[in-house]
């Protein structure tokens, strides 16, 4: 730190010099995320809740109502009946606390879980913070989850079963109505996460079963901070019922609320004031036409694809494209990359990932499938 501080345009400037170095997701050259631009009302509801603390509920009882508002309309979209939850730091601490009520609840000893190998990366780092043996199950040929194999795979000492509703990678949907037959079967904690999926497939005619009305279903991850577009840092867990979230209580000794059920202490209030002012002001029919927009804009960008000789690693279930180039997918995430497209590339699959979140138009779909062309010679 400076001995002296500076003074007031001074330290805006230099944020500005800061601020510039960073990408903007209006230019629309950003296609590898799964945040995008918060909705203009966002922005503003974060402002106005800037100085709350959830951690500290007491204090700031309307934020802790707008919370409560977020959750249960996050629940009733999933189609929960007297769900509860927290509004987290994103879909790492929410997938982190379901399966630490899950390990709490089972209390056995060298606890497993079962995933599928394409679950999302935080789930490495949650086994080891929780000290549980992860044991990733294979893909079946459509890149789900093989729903034989994860029967194989649970034991006595396996506290849960994931399923994703949405993965990061390609945006498949596991088979959840199978993989809630089977957690019912063997009497497992099966946990959704649709940290991406969950604000999508609400809004699709066929979204499908993925959700609280599969009765083994026990919780789910969902984040306004993607599809939502909420401000960062907004995710959502959810639970199906009281008894499940007790196994996540810790005692407070000196704020306002007796009890904690997060791992994150103090929690913006901000968050739960601009996931509440999207959701109020687009409704499920605004949802609707945004979710619409974006599978159009995914369609013209797959069969264009198509055209020009790249071939989908997987038709699209949500708006996320996963493509190779028959020259050669590494090189062509490169020289995208070198004409400013930010793609990922995926080795898991050798492909290119586009997300095509809220602020990819048509437009920059276009030129980006210029550059292509352009760079394959086609
Ligand atoms: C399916 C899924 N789960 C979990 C996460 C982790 O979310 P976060 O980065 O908000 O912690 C992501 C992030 O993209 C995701 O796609």
């Amino acid at each position: 730190m400076h001995v002296k501080g500076a003074n007031r345009k001074t330290v805006l400037e230099e944020l500005k010099r800061f601020n510039r170095q960073d990408q903007k997701y209006d230019e629309g050259k950003i296609l590898c995320s799964m945040c995008t631009k918060p909705h203009p009302i966002a922005k503003k509801a974060y402002l106005m809740f800037l100085n709350s603390n959830l951690g500290d509920p007491g204090l700031f009882p309307g934020s802790l109502q707008l919370e409560r508002e977020v959750i249960n309309e996050l629940a009733s979209l999933l189609h929960g009946e007297n769900c509860v939850g927290s509004l987290v730091s994103g879909g790492t601490e929410a997938n982190m606390l379901a399966l630490l009520a899950a390990r709490n609840m089972a209390n056995v000893k060298d606890p497993e879980v079962v995933l599928p190998k394409s679950a999302h990366f935080s789930f490495t780092k949650i086994c080891g913070m929780l000290k549980l043996k992860p044991v990733y199950v294979d893909l079946d040929d459509s890149f789900r989850v093989d729903l034989s194999k994860v029967e194989a795979c649970i034991r006595g000492n396996t506290v849960a079963i994931v399923g994703t509703a949405g993965t990061s990678e390609l945006g498949v949907v596991d088979p959840i109505e199978g993989l809630s037959d089977l957690a019912l079967k063997r009497d497992v904690y099966f946990h959704v996460d649709a940290a991406f999926g969950g604000l999508v497939l609400p809004f699709l005619p066929n979204g499908g079963k993925f959700d609280f009305q599969l009765p083994a279903v026990k919780s789910m991850t969902v984040d306004p901070h993607k599809m939502g577009m909420a401000a960062i840092p907004t995710g959502g867990a959810i639970f199906r019922d009281t008894q499940t979230i007790d196994h996540l209580k810790t005692e407070t000794p000196y704020l306002t609320n007796r009890f904690q059920y997060t791992f994150v202490g103090t929690r913006p209030g901000a968050s739960a004031a601009s996931a509440w002012a999207v959701f109020r002001l687009l409704g499920v029919e605004g949802f609707k036409k945004i979710v619409d927009k974006c599978m159009k804009t995914t369609r013209l960008l797959t069969n264009e694809l198509k055209a020009a000789r790249c071939c989908l690693v997987t038709e699209p279930t949500l708006n996320i494209a996963a493509f190779r180039s028959p020259k050669g997918t590494k090189h062509l995430a490169q020289s995208l990359w070198q004409r400013g497209w930010f793609v990922s590339y995926v080795p898991r699959y050798d492909c290119i990932r586009v997300v095509v979140m809220p602020h990819v138009q048509n437009q920059h779909a276009l030129a980006f499938l210029a550059d292509l062309r352009d760079i394959e010679k086609i």
